[in-house]
């Protein structure tokens, strides 16, 4: 099975799902020796298992595949309904859908850890939850190595006694959605230097660091903390590689966005990106209410694909860090 002593380079790249994960990116960060990741969430199990079978395509290393835990909470239509008023100008204004009903959807979550079984991936990871320990004992008795992402101690003593092999500790800086295990709870806020030690110390398993990182000297103060490894993810945004949208890529280096901030206006949970006209608009009217608040916003974010102020512009705190170079570039200049 996978350890994450075996790295040649202790750095892994996040998972991104949702486009900016792709092929390329995964197989390029492991191929340097580092930990290549792909975000197998919204995709089909079809093709997720397709997608597996082109990381395994480009390289022999070793990589992960992420994915997001359901949880079904009790449907808020009174507060998804106000919420959907809110956007119907905006909606209106791009020419976009905005659906009257959202089915609830687990994301085919049995069918891809099913396909992460079949496949024999080398790490999985989970976010928004842990996996039960059946699941976790499934994917282990296949040899792959278990992960699971938390931000808070709380957390981490949930995935210990589930079985994973080791923990994804999420720092508050983190780009791209909150790995929080409930919809309804707050964040826990904890700085990644700050949750490394104390979830190592709580669990003793294996820690991987995320979150704000933008240089070699976070890498290895996050090693000193007791970290076997530190990801990142706003860092590599904007490499060649990455899927990450022209407009998102752009906003990245643009000088008018300044800060970044957390919000549930385009998915019901909480996720960090740059503060764009969407965020400081919808920010306040936007309910826990996941994953329909993803789907409802999913034609506005289509519509206006090609604007930085109504996509989503996921990025952790570091976003000024992140350089247009080859994700191999990016592993190196922060190898330790
Ligand atoms: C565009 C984007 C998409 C993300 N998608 C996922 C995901 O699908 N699954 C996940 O566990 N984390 C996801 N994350 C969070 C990363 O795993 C990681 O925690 C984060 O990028 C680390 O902080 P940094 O962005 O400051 O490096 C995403 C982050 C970004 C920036």
């Amino acid at each position: 099975m996978f350890s994450f002593d075996d790295l040649v380079v202790p750095i892994a790249g996040a998972p991104m799902a949702g486009g900016t994960s792709t092929v390329a990116l995964t197989a390029a960060v492991s191929a340097v020796g580092g930990l290549g990741f792909y975000g197998g969430a919204y995709l089909t199990a079809d093709a997720l298992r397709e997608t597996i079978r082109q990381i395994r395509g480009r390289t022999d290393a070793p990589f992960g595949v992420n994915l997001f835990v359901p949880e079904k909470i009790p449907f808020d239509e009174a507060a998804f309904r106000a919420y959907r008023e809110r956007l119907a100008p905006l909606a209106a204004r791009l020419g976009a859908d905005l659906p009257e009903t959202v089915p609830y959807t687990d994301d085919h979550f049995e069918a891809k850890v099913q396909v992460l079984v079949d496949e024999r991936v080398p790490v999985a990871s989970f976010t928004f939850g842990c996996p039960d320990t059946a699941v976790v004992t499934r994917l282990r008795e296949a040899g792959v190595c278990v992960a699971g992402t938390v931000t808070c101690v709380e957390e981490a003593v949930i995935a210990r006694d589930a079985g994973v092999d080791a923990l994804c500790a999420q720092g508050v800086s983190a780009g791209g959605h909150r790995a929080t295990y409930r919809i309804l709870g707050e964040d826990p806020q904890i700085d990644t230097a700050d949750l490394v030690p104390a979830v190592v110390e709580a669990t003793g398993l294996p820690t991987v660091a995320a979150g704000g990182v933008r240089s070699r000297d976070d890498v290895r103060a996050l090693l000193a903390a007791g970290a076997v490894a530190v990801q990142v993810g706003t860092l590599l945004l904007r490499c060649p590689e990455a899927g990450t949208k022209p407009a998102h890529r752009e906003a990245l280096a643009d000088p008018r966005f300044t800060e970044t901030a957390t919000t549930r206006a385009y998915s019901g949970r909480l996720a960090r990106g740059l503060v764009n006209d969407f965020i400081a608009t919808y920010t306040e009217a936007a309910p826990p209410v996941y994953p329909q608040i993803n789907t409802l916003t999913g034609g506005i974010r289509r519509a206006g694909s090609a604007d930085a102020d109504v996509i989503n512009l996921w990025a952790g705190t570091g976003f000024r860090a992140a350089q247009a170079i080859p994700a191999a570039d990016v592993v190196a200049g922060l190898a330790p």
